[in-house]
């Protein structure tokens, strides 16, 4: 089983792991974006509230379908009783999350409730880090109430090799891909790691300031288009370049003065920086603005519905090509790497995935990247990283406890080379 709910996606998934396929036996996911659009960012509180209040709905839901298997999954449930004491220890777990644990009480009551029923699984994989704590907290705490009532371990989980593990389901893993380079572009984190093999992890660069997805989200703002701003950004480059040849398109971006940097593309090392990129934006916006004809109906200045779709596929070119000449580089300097492993939200994005593609493709490397489905955040990657944790020998099982369950503890900055 496994849990997420590191930002504002609230998701719990059943995978088993058979023949040497990572298959998906159920899986529910709750997206809190529409909530959060109004801030235009996730609101660490409010994303808190809604894991607290939809967790065990999912984790009832996701449940209920991996009863008769699904393609692969061979997963069964036998009814238990559960002893008071278990019912309290487990209620204490769920102190920081009042709701939640209303909620568990309210079910003691049912016999039907899904806990009563026990799964043959072999751990229970919660994400502990990284990403904003009160909403690690929240799936930490059901996982291990879960953990006491189930008599069964947690396992706790880097976000980040969940990313990474993302590649692994339904996909044939016979391939030979270690040692493999990986980059995870996401919300919160835009890093580059050498890998020589699952949980041997070593960050070569990432960002001196911003994360790649959250520049798309600022970036979003500032063109006043919601959140998350990646597919709102990338919705509107494609427009352009279905639109106009390259060269026109580039031609259109010259008439408009309308010419992104490209940070750090040349500093011959793996790290970025996003933050100046989206201070151009914003420079280039108010210049652009200032520029403009008055509205004769709003009397207001501002971007031709163009211009904004010019600046999102300047911004995408802009992107694309610091991802390539890093990925250059760091192919250049450390030898024998066979693959290129990419995860992240921002992985879902089509024109950044055909760039790595035609790049690997050029350069006879795996390119390794998941499903768009699992780009972003899901409990499916979690578990399969916590089957690849079970599977290489190097999980770091928490027994069900009160003082082993009591050690784990959110790590909102928690960094991927500590794993091992
Ligand atoms: O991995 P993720 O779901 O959450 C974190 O772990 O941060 O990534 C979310 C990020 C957001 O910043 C969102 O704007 C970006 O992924 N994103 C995209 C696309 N879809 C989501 N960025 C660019 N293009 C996309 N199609
Ligand atoms: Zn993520």
């Amino acid at each position: 089983m496994a849990i997420e709910t590191s930002c504002d996606e609230t998701a719990v998934a059943f995978l088993t792991y058979t023949d040497g396929k990572y298959s998906v036996s159920s899986q529910e996911l709750y997206s809190q974006a529409e909530l959060h659009k109004p801030f235009g960012g996730v609101f660490p509180m409010l994303a808190k509230r809604e894991h607290g209040k939809n967790l065990i709905y999912l984790a009832e839901k996701a449940a209920a379908s991996t009863v008769g298997p699904t393609v692969g999954s061979t997963l069964s449930w036998s009814s238990i009783d559960i002893s008071e004491e278990r019912k309290t220890l487990a209620l204490s777990f769920l102190s920081r999350e009042p709701e939640l644990q209303a909620i568990f009480k309210m079910h003691f009551d049912n016999p039907e409730a899904f806990f009563y029923k026990k799964p043959d699984i072999e751990a229970i994989a919660v994400t502990v880090g990284p990403g904003l704590e009160p909403a690690l907290w929240v799936g930490i705490s059901f996982a291990k109430a879960l953990s006491t009532l189930w008599n069964i371990p947690l396992l706790p989980i880097n976000h980040m090799e969940g990313h990474m593990a993302s590649i692994l389901i339904d996909n044939d893993n016979s391939v030979d891909m270690f040692p493999a380079l990986a980059l995870l572009i996401s919300g919160g984190h835009t890093e580059m790691l050498s890998i020589e093999k699952w949980g041997k992890y070593k960050i070569i660069g990432n960002t001196k300031d911003d994360a790649i997805g959250e520049a798309y989200d600022k970036v979003a703002r500032i063109l006043g288009l919601d959140y998350p701003g990646g597919p709102e950004i990338s919705k509107r480059a494609h427009i352009i370049r279905q639109t106009y040849t390259v060269a026109e398109a580039e031609q259109l971006c010259r008439n408009n003065n309308i010419k992104l940097p490209r940070p750090m593309i040349n500093s011959g090392d793996a790290h970025f920086s996003f933050s100046g990129l989206k201070t151009a934006v914003l420079y280039l916006v108010r210049d652009l603005v200032q520029d403009a004809q008055t509205d004769a109906q709003t009397a207001e200045k501002k971007l031709t519905e163009e211009q904004t779709h010019l600046i999102c596929v300047e911004f995408e070119q802009a992107v694309v090509e610091v991802f390539i000449k890093k990925l250059e580089t760091a192919f250049s300097q450390i030898s024998y790497l066979k693959s290129l492993i990419a995860g992240g939200g921002v992985i879902a994005n089509t024109y950044i995935k055909e760039a790595l593609q035609t790049w690997c493709d050029a350069n006879e490397i795996i390119f390794l990247k998941p499903e768009n489905a699992l780009a972003t955040d899901n409990a499916v990657m979690i578990g399969a990283a916590g089957l690849v944790q079970l599977n290489y020998g190097y999980a770091k099982l928490i027994q069900p406890t009160i003082s082993d369950l009591s050690e784990v503890v959110a790590r909102g900055g928690w960094r991927i080379d500590e794993i091992y």
